[in-house]
């Protein structure tokens, strides 16, 4: 597998494919996960945690000292699981923000 930046995001390529894609923004202090999503046909086999490895990597090179995200819990509950799983907390929520009854669950990992 291949990472490699593309605009403000990264890409995964298998063999020529790009089968995920991360959205990576850093400030001064922090470093937001704007977004990660994996091919379908190409889940459940480690793409996503390399992913994630690569953007702590990345923060803690650039001396962030917190990595985020925003989760739609409401599509996805299960997803809060899996940031959990590589240490990231839940601070706070947002809900009706974009529509009735969203439910969005802001995360944070210390570097
Ligand atoms: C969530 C998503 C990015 C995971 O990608 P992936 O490449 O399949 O994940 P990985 O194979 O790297 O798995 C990472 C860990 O999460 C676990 N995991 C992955 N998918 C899971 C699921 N659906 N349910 C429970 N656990 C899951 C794996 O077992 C693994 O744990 P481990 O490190 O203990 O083995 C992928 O399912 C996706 O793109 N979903 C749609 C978009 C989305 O929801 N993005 C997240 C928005 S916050």
């Amino acid at each position: 597998m291949h990472i490699f930046e593309h605009f403000d995001s990264y890409v995964a390529e298998i063999d020529g494919k790009v089968v995920a894609g991360m959205g990576l923004d850093c400030g001064t202090y922090a470093c937001l996960v704007d977004f990660i999503i994996v091919n379908s046909e190409y889940r459940r086999q480690g793409i996503a945690k390399k992913l994630l490895l690569f953007a702590f990597k990345y923060a803690k090179k650039r001396r962030q000292k917190i990595i985020k995200g925003l989760v739609d819990v409401k599509n996805n509950k299960s997803v809060l699981d899996i940031w959990a799983k590589y240490g990231f907390k839940q601070d706070g929520e947002l809900r009706n923000l974009y529509e009735p009854n969203d439910y969005y669950v802001y995360i944070y990992k210390r570097l």
